[in-house]
Formats: C-alpha cells, structure tokens, sequence
C-alpha cells in the first residue's frame, strides 16, 4: 500500500460517526498520580493490568476508534498473550502512540514551556509502526497569563508540532497534532478564546509551511474555557458558542475531525459541552473527543486496583464512552448521567 493508501485507510478507520478516541497514555509520573488516588503502586504489571482492563472492556469498539496508548504499552499483552495493540486492532480500535518526550521550559521565555522529542523520531516512529501502532500524539502545552504564552512560545510550539506532523505523515503515520492551552488559572474565558486563536492559527500555519496534509492528520485542541480558578465559571452553551467560534476562524475545512481533549473537565462536564457543539448545527469537520481522565476517572475509581471490581470498573468506562458517543451526535442530556454505573456504586 502506497503511504497515501495507507494515511487514508487509517483516517478511515479512526473518524467514524459517533466514536472517539481513549487517551491511555499517561506518562509514568502521571500515572503514578492518578494511581495513588486509589491507593495503587504505579509498578509496571499495575500498569499493565489497568490498560488490559479498559482495552477489554466488552463493546469498548463500538464508541471508541483509537487508543493513544504509552510506548510501554506498545510492549505489554493481556492476560492470554494477546499483545495489547493487537488486542486493540482485534475489536476495530486502532493502535496509536503518543510520541513527544514531555515539555521543559522554554529556554529565553519565563513560564513558556517547549515540547521536546524530535531528534531520531522517524527511527522511532518505524519501530512503533512494527509494532502495531497507525497513529501518534503530540502535544504542546501553552500556560496562559496575562503576559503568557508569549509569541515566541506560540512560534516554537507550533514549528516543533509542524514538524512532528509532517515526519509522521512521510512515515505513513497519522498525526495527532495537540495544542493544549491549560486550564490551570483564574483567567477569563475571552482571555482563553484570544490564546486559543492565537496558538491555532500559527499551528496552522506552520503546518502549512511544513507541507503537511491537512486531509491525513487529526487535531486535538482544548476547548475554549474560562481558568479553573475563575470566578466566573461558564455554561456549555457559552464554552460551545465560543469554542466553535474560534475554530471556524482557524482550523481550515479540509481536517476531517476535531477530538477535544478533556484537560481537568469532570467528565460531566467534557460530556455536556461536546454535546452543545454539536448541537450548534453541522460543522466542516466532525467533533469527537480523545479524553483521558474524563473517560478514564469513574473507571479508575470503581477499580481501585481489584481485580473483584474489574467488571464493574469496565461497565463504568462503557457508560462514558457511551455518553460521549452521543455527544458527539448532540444527543446527550443531564438525564443520562442517572443511570451511570460508577455513580450507582458510589
Ligand atoms: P485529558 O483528556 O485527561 O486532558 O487527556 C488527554 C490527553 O491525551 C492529554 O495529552
């Protein structure tokens, strides 16, 4: 199969009505944090255990069309052998693989920080492509102040996230391409719609520069958002009606799909402003989620690392994904939060 062949079947396979994509690749401090939220040692068969168990929950692959999975996991199998992107690939989930080594500060700008990992990433991107893995994430990561992210941290993100992308697509691997403007602070949501404009456009931008196809790739941002610590806290219908805003002005009409990180969003939350987007009327790309702890949260605390709640801790992944699914179709209501299974067990 030619490398066009072979980006478009995988977009194929990963943008379908109604499906998203599980972010599962938390990297080991992270998810050493959310482990020790229910008293789990982050130890590699803990690890390994946890991701067995959501990639076999039962139907997971009829919400869910990717998996962003952590190059350990690349390397692990379920219980019976079964090598877990394999296993993935088995239940019509694609295999993905987040590949940037992490962000440092960015050195000549206080409070910016640079993602890092592009030396020797093709080497790297055919070993994971032997493996199993289609896709990739990279993600970026924008602190926003009065004063932050400066110009220079926006141009620098968006040349290395450029950069990734196109190395990506000449290995016939589909980029994720993830600019995360952060939640954390107590600024407003205009301020957040300005950083958001600001960092998408020159996303798009460098990525043209780079020669990247717009058609075989997928873009994760964050929503547009009031800071978490804001006093003012904002409605679904205010987080869509400004999100879509911003998009519509700079992410062109040739990405096929947007898949919303979740980024500190109870799942609540995540849920219900996905489903007022999409109720905005049709778009020029579909809007899908690639959630981690927003799909991830109410799993990971019914579980509680025991295997006697492995069950149970699956039904309560099912149900967000199955929530998300008709998000995505703006067929979600509050009414539906009931009869989810981690609440009934809380
Ligand atoms: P959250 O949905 O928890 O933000 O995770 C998504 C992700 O992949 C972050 O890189």
């Amino acid at each position: 199969m030619s490398i066009q062949n072979e980006l478009q079947a995988t977009m194929q396979a990963l943008v379908q009505k109604g499906k998203g994509i599980l972010a599962a690749d938390e990297s080991g401090p992270t998810i050493a944090k959310r482990f020790k939220t229910i008293g789990v040692e982050s130890t590699e068969e803990n690890r390994r255990t946890w991701r067995s168990l959501m990639l076999t929950a039962p139907g997971l692959g009829e919400f869910v069309s990717g998996v962003i999975l952590h190059e350990e996991t690349l390397g692990q199998s379920i219980d019976d052998g079964t090598p877990l992107p394999q296993w993935a690939a088995q239940q019509g989930i694609v295999p993905g693989i987040k590949v940037d080594a992490g962000k440092i500060p960015l050195a000549g700008a206080t409070g910016d920080e640079i993602t890092q990992g592009l030396d020797g990433l093709a080497e790297r991107l055919d070993a994971y492509k032997r493996q199993g893995a289609r896709f990739a994430k990279w993600r970026a990561v924008y602190n926003v102040s009065d004063t932050l992210p400066s110009p220079l941290a926006v141009k620098a993100n968006a040349e290395a996230l450029a950069r990734y992308a196109a190395i990506c697509q000449e290995r016939g691997i589909v980029p994720i391409v993830e600019p995360e403007v952060l939640i954390d602070g107590d600024h407003t949501l205009a301020r957040c719609a300005e950083v958001t404009e600001a960092v998408l456009h020159a996303v798009f931008h460098a990525l043209h520069r780079h020669r990247v196809v717009l058609e075989h790739m997928l873009l994760k941002p964050s929503m547009v958002v009031p800071g978490k610590t804001h006093v003012l806290q904002a409605t679904p219908a205010e987080v869509a009606a400004q999100t879509i805003r911003i998009l519509r002005r700079t992410v062109p009409a040739a990405v096929p799909s947007v898949n919303f990180l979740s980024g500190g969003q109870t799942p609540e939350e995540a849920t219900a402003n996905l489903d007022a987007m999409n109720r905005l009327g049709p778009q020029p790309w579909q809007l899908s989620f690639s959630y981690g702890r927003a799909l991830q949260e109410p799993a990971l605390q019914a579980w509680k690392g025991q295997a006697a709640h492995a069950r149970n801790s699956q039904d309560a992944l099912l149900e967000r994904a199955r929530l998300n699914s008709a998000a995505c179709q703006g067929q979600y209501t509050a009414a539906m939060e009931a009869a989810d299974p981690a609440s009934r067990l809380a």
